[in-house]
């Protein structure tokens, strides 16, 4: 058998925007389906390391804050050769060092959790990645006085407003890049915004998230919005654990795929409402 090498021999040093590339072959080679743009877009947005041995990078770990008080960490890999050795938890001190100071959050795959378990995480929730090829889905019905229409980037203070009513979470800039590079459509009762959706190209197709809504009736909406017209199409929506918009969205053609356990260190953020959070932007980014 290999010897795995002893983890010194390997170099922490900060992720840069030119780490897309082999990011992307990376998260290849644990099954995760990350492309090269989706790579660029998370980094983008916050720091990380890199773990680089023998001129390999073998290893990855990323954290986005969230104001001044939260940060979520995700795209945490250890290439399956290195694994074991040690190198997750350098990683992980790494993070804890650059992130100091503010309650992380994180979704744990089963081969992470023990990890994070060590590091001080607690399990506080979950979530669902449903995703698949998209079977004839009905354009949603609007009630009266109900519209969706297509967002700008001049609405971005409304969409601020509703998710950080969602989370408890300041996430304009990460926002503000979602309505550059996806389609975002806010849900309008009686002329006041009460949700939106946004639906970006990622992984194997497009991604629909996050979805904000005051409840699964309008998250149906802002989702189905999207189904509509893609027949075919491969489209993944990862839910919160326990959400009621599961079955629904495998009746059209998205699947379970997965669970992976939501985890905190330090406090939860405090989400007012009446806004909810039904969909991530991405199991990694939160
Ligand atoms: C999760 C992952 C990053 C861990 O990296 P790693 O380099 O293998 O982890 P380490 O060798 O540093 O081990 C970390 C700790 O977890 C413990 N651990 C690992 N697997 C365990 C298990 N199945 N049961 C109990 N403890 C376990 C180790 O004993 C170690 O604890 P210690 O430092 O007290 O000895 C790596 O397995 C990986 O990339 N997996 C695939 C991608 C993935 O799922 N990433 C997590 C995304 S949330």
């Amino acid at each position: 058998m290999a010897e795995i090498a002893a983890p010194e021999a390997l170099t922490l040093r900060p992720i840069a925007a030119g780490d897309a590339g082999l990011g992307a072959e990376l998260s290849r080679r644990v099954g995760w389906p990350y492309r090269r743009e989706d790579w660029e877009f998370a980094i983008g947005l916050g720091g990380g390391v890199v773990g680089v041995r023998d001129g390999k990078l073998v290893a990855s770990a990323l954290w986005w804050p969230y104001g001044k008080s939260h940060a979520t960490l995700g795209m945490i890999i250890v290439a399956p050769e290195a694994q074991g050795g040690g190198i997750g938890r350098r990683l992980m001190q790494a993070l804890l060092v650059q992130a100091e100071g503010r309650s992380l959050m994180l979704n744990a795959t089963a081969a992470g959790e023990p990890l994070y378990a060590k590091s001080g995480f607690r399990p506080c929730g979950g979530v669902r990645q449903q995703h698949g090829h998209v079977l004839a889905v009905a354009a949603p019905q609007l009630g009266a006085g109900e519209r969706l229409r297509p967002a700008s980037s001049a609405d971005l203070p409304i969409l601020e407003r509703l998710d950080r009513a969602a989370t408890g979470l300041e996430r304009g800039p990460s926002l503000a890049a979602l309505l550059e590079c996806g389609q975002c459509l806010v849900l309008e009762k009686a002329g006041q915004p009460v949700g939106f959706s946004i639906l970006r190209a990622f992984g194997r197709g497009h991604v629909i998230g996050p979805v904000v809504a005051a409840d699964e009736a309008d998250a149906r909406t802002l989702i189905a919005c999207w189904l509509h017209g893609r027949t075919g199409q491969f489209i993944r929506v990862d839910l919160r654990l326990g959400s009621g918009l599961g079955d629904w969205l495998a009746q059209h053609g998205l699947a379970p795929a997965g669970d992976v356990v939501a985890m905190v260190r330090g406090d939860l953020p405090a989400a007012p409402g009446p806004a909810r959070l039904h969909a991530l932007i991405n199991q990694a980014l939160g």
